[in-house]
């Protein structure tokens, strides 16, 4: 099991998640993909998980629960004057789950503290009931520093393990922050980045994500991506 949560909305946790899906699927690996909580979206229309089988090619995919305002799980069921979503329900469904499948991944709605009921239970929650790692999509720009230590901090304090770091959308072109951040990520996290998906990964076919993904992602999670090249070609040079 492993939960992709982020330091906050639009951070790239589904290309995340689907690259994770894909170069599991691709070594043979039974994969399933959960997503508790889907907000912004009306019913029939395409969520998250169709953009992890359009992307990955995986097909055992699992919404527990969907509410149309874009807002947190727990604020969208207020609106729509529905029960939340109960995320014991979900770690039961989940571990249900990771008894027949060798991979279960669970992608969190918006940033790790988000709220899912009016008792305040998170993904962080969720992550500690099934003892699962959280890997954590960031941005890469100016900000990227403080969002990515206060999620690390947070998870520590509520007793999630952190399975790493990966940029959601590295440009082409990256700016003097972004490139200053690879270093300062890697210390906050006191450990490598775990992956950098290239911006426009999301939009590209399944052979060529799962390519993409490859570079992208470190050993632990299937690919290839060495976070030292990367550091060593992207990292600013020192002041003369
Ligand atoms: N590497 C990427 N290449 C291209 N587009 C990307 C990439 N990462 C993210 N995007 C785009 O940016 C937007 C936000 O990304 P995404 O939906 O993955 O965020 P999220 O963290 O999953 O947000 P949510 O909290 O809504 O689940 C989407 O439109 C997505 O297609
Ligand atoms: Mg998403």
């Amino acid at each position: 099991m492993l939960v992709v949560t982020g330091t906050c909305t639009g951070v790239g946790k589904t290309v995340v998640t689907a690259a994770v899906a894909a170069l599991a699927a691709a070594r043979g690996a039974s994969v399933a993909v959960v997503k508790p909580g889907q907000t912004g979206v009306a019913p029939g229309e395409p969520g998250d998980l169709d953009d992890v089988r359009r992307l990955a090619a995986v097909t055992d995919l699992h919404e527990c629960a969907r509410f149309p305002d874009p807002l947190s799980p727990a604020a969208a069921a207020r609106r729509a004057g529905v029960p939340p979503l109960r995320l014991a329900d979900v770690a039961a469904r989940i571990r249900a789950l990771a008894e027949t499948r060798d991979l279960v991944l669970v992608e969190g709605a918006g940033g790790l503290l988000v709220r899912y009921d009016d008792e305040g239970a998170t993904i962080a929650d969720l992550a500690r009931w099934l003892g699962a790692a959280a890997l954590v999509a960031v941005r890469p720009d100016l900000g990227t520093l403080n969002h990515t230590a206060l999620t690390l901090e947070a998870m520590a304090h509520r007793g999630v393990q952190p399975a790493g770091l990966v940029i959601g959308r590295w440009p082409q072109e990256p700016d003097l922050a972004m490139r200053s951040n690879i270093r300062d990520l890697e210390t906050i996290a006191a450990r490598p980045l775990a992956g950098a998906l290239p911006a426009g990964a999301g939009s590209l076919d399944p052979a060529e994500f799962l390519v993409a993904a490859h570079r992208s992602l470190a050993p632990a999670l299937g690919g290839s991506f060495d976070p030292a090249a990367f550091r060593d070609t992207y990292g600013p040079k020192e002041n003369p």
